[in-house]
């Protein structure tokens, strides 16, 4: 589902990736890790699109993005749910329309829409939300609303950047709960992290950064 095959990526001067090789199957969970700088948001910026290697192939869900042409972004994008820090919700639209707008924008039809929405936001524990403004909610609450509009448009693959980051303990396995309840229904899964504590105790692997370089987990 996701195949780098020898990727680098270099900002100015800076080495963000060097040389990475990964696959990560259809239908599994795995995890990015490493300390700050080094790379875990460059190689999920790669995978959304955002930014291009400098050198190597990357295919996700099934498409080769360095082939890509830049108006086949927006397709490919919708097999892809993004949970990013700078994918914020929108503060002044009610939690229905944050959710509810990705899928406007592809022309589905409202009734649709309704019954879409409101089973992601009852997946997330949040359907009595729909009617509210994102800052009226709690971080985690928030979050869930996030990962809600990023499931809504059902997605082949899902990539989360730091998805636990402001939140407490309790929150923490709160997200990692849905998430194994979106992995468990076919979604592939990439998730970001420098909090050992979400992937300790579970059998999936795990992709170890340093410095741009992968360090662990190549091998299944
Ligand atoms: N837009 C950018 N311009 C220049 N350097 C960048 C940019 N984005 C990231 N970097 C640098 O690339 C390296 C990897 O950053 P990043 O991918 O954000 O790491 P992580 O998410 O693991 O903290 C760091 O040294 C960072 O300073
Ligand atoms: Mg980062």
């Amino acid at each position: 589902m996701i195949i780098l095959d020898n990727v680098s990526k270099t900002y100015d001067y800076q080495v963000a990736l060097s040389n990475i090789s990964l696959t990560v199957e259809k239908g599994e969970m795995a995890f990015v890790t490493g300390p700050s700088g080094a790379g875990k948001t460059t190689l999920f910026k790669l995978l959304y699109l955002a930014e291009k290697p400098d050198e190597g192939t990357l295919t996700i869900a099934g498409f080769n993005a360095a082939d890509l042409k830049d108006s086949a972004i927006p397709y490919l994008r919708r097999n892809i749910g993004v949970v990013f820090q700078d994918f914020k919700l929108l503060n002044n639209k009610t939690v229905y329309d944050n959710i509810a707008l990705a899928l406007r924008i592809r022309g589905i039809v409202e009734r649709e829409i309704k019954e879409r929405v409101h089973s992601v936001l009852k997946m997330v524990n949040l359907r009595h939300k729909a009617d509210s403004y994102p800052l009226t909610l709690s971080g985690g609450e928030q979050q869930r609303i996030t990962i809600a509009r990023s499931i809504v448009g059902e997605p082949t693959v899902m990539l989360a950047d730091e998805p636990t980051g402001n939140l407490d303990e309790e929150n923490e396995k709160e997200i990692m709960k849905i998430f194994k309840h979106i992995n468990n229904k076919g979604t592939t899964i990439l998730i970001a992290t420098h909090n050992r504590a979400l992937f300790e105790n579970t059998a999936k692997r795990v992709f170890l950064l340093e410095g741009g370089r992968l360090v662990k987990g190549e091998e299944k």
